[in-house]
């Protein structure tokens, strides 16, 4: 008999992206210089004060479990972090270290989801959130959203696409792939708004750090009940780490930790040590000065899109990702994405990678890579358009 793997497996859809970047090794591996404009993570290394934070750990034999809420001067740090980016006091035993913001999506959804409920999340967005809920027997409502909300969420789309079976939305800011913030005011209404019909509000904090020429507030300094996903895979740069956390409520931090023990016991130890060298100061610094670098490409990339034709009708003002309209020059997104691999060797990633709305006609460019990389991208995004019959 034919193998029949579960429901929910099947249910989830892979990065459409990865048969593009499956071709663009093949072009490598033939001596074809490819730029990469799909990836979504920082290009640099981890910075070497966590780097020899890491290795001491290693040395000193921190090789074992951790307690499944996270060493408790990692959480006593990120919790001093708060104090001093946010001017907030959370108490570190809200705070619950995770493999990655994933990690603490996986809690968060296990948490909050029952089969046949849902959280509203906007399209585009995240693909992964709507799969971790796909895992838990609970679905997506997916809220096709534009440029006339910033790409987000609001207190009306929540009023409107609320059902029966809603409990909770989730929203990222800075988000993945518009790179879109919501502000304070945006914030205490989407929290008005889903308190009022009693659910939850989740926000994906992942990118902050990552904003441009203003801070990212966080929820919590608006609502102390939101649930609040972070990790140190992108302003901390530390993707391959495995390391994020979880700001919950007070009142669910017993059933997160039973979550924890039993769905992956604790985030790697050596990550959690060498995480602990983020706060230094010469670490900030350094963190800094690639937010600074990652704002010089997005004010380079931006304009240099738009003026070849791409449509990016809101400024994005956060994380490293250009979500840009290719209307202008006809045909579909991913033959488009597929004729600049093969005609240009240069890579990005399809819309359908984020949901259905829009999805046949926007791509994402991730400015991962440096800036003259970029100036050649944007020569080869030139010669391709003049040969794309879309
Ligand atoms: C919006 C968003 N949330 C969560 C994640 C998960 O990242 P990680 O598990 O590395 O923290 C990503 C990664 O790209 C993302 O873009």
């Amino acid at each position: 008999m034919a193998h029949t793997y579960s429901a929910r497996s099947r249910a989830i859809e892979p990065f459409h992206v990865m048969a593009l970047l499956a071709r663009a090794n093949e072009l490598q591996a033939a001596g074809h210089d490819v730029i990469h404009l799909e990836i979504g993570e920082p290009d640099f290394t981890t910075a070497a004060p966590i780097v020899a934070a890491g290795q001491a750990a290693l040395a000193a034999g921190h090789t074992r479990y951790t307690a499944a809420r996270g060493l408790p001067a990692l959480r006593e740090a990120i919790a001093g972090f708060y104090g001093q980016r946010y001017g907030l006091q959370i108490d570190p035993e809200r705070i619950l270290v995770t493999p990655g913001g994933s990690g603490a999506l996986l809690l968060a959804s296990s948490l909050l989801v029952d089969p046949g409920k849902h959280w509203l999340l906007a399209d585009p967005g995240y693909p992964c959130n709507r799969h971790f809920l796909r895992l838990v027997e609970g679905g997506a409502q997916l809220v096709p959203v534009g440029p006339e909300v910033n790409y987000q969420l609001t207190a009306d789309l929540v009023e409107r696409y609320w059902d029966k079976d809603s409990v909770g939305a989730l929203v990222a800011s800075p988000a993945n792939p518009t790179g879109t913030v919501l502000g304070r005011d945006e914030l205490a209404s989407l929290s008005k708004a889903t308190r009022e019909r009693h659910g939850h509000l989740v926000v994906d904090e992942i990118y902050h750090g990552l904003t441009y020429g203003m801070d990212a507030p966080s929820v919590l300094e608006v609502d102390d009940s939101a649930f609040v996903l972070n990790s140190f895979s992108k302003y901390f740069g530390m993707t391959g780490w495995r390391l994020g956390w979880l700001v919950a409520p007070p009142n669910a931090v017993t059933d997160l930790e039973k979550l924890a023990q039993n769905l992956y016991i604790s985030a790697p130890s050596m990550a959690q040590h060498a995480a602990l060298a983020c706060f230094q100061p010469e670490t900030l610094a350094i963190f800094e000065e690639r937010r600074a670098e990652f704002a010089r490409r997005r004010d380079y990339l931006l304009p240099a899109l738009r003026e070849l034709g791409f449509r990016i009708a809101v400024e994005p003002q956060g994380a490293f990702y250009l979500y840009a309209d290719i209307s202008a020059f006809g045909g579909d997104a991913f033959a488009f994405c597929q004729h600049f691999l093969e005609t240009e060797h240069l890579a990005f990633t399809p819309g359908l990678d984020f949901g259905r709305h829009l999805a046949g006609h926007h791509v994402r460019f991730a400015y991962t890579q440096s800036l003259p990389r970029l100036e050649q991208a944007v020569e080869r995004i030139a010669r391709g358009l003049r040969s794309w019959q879309g």
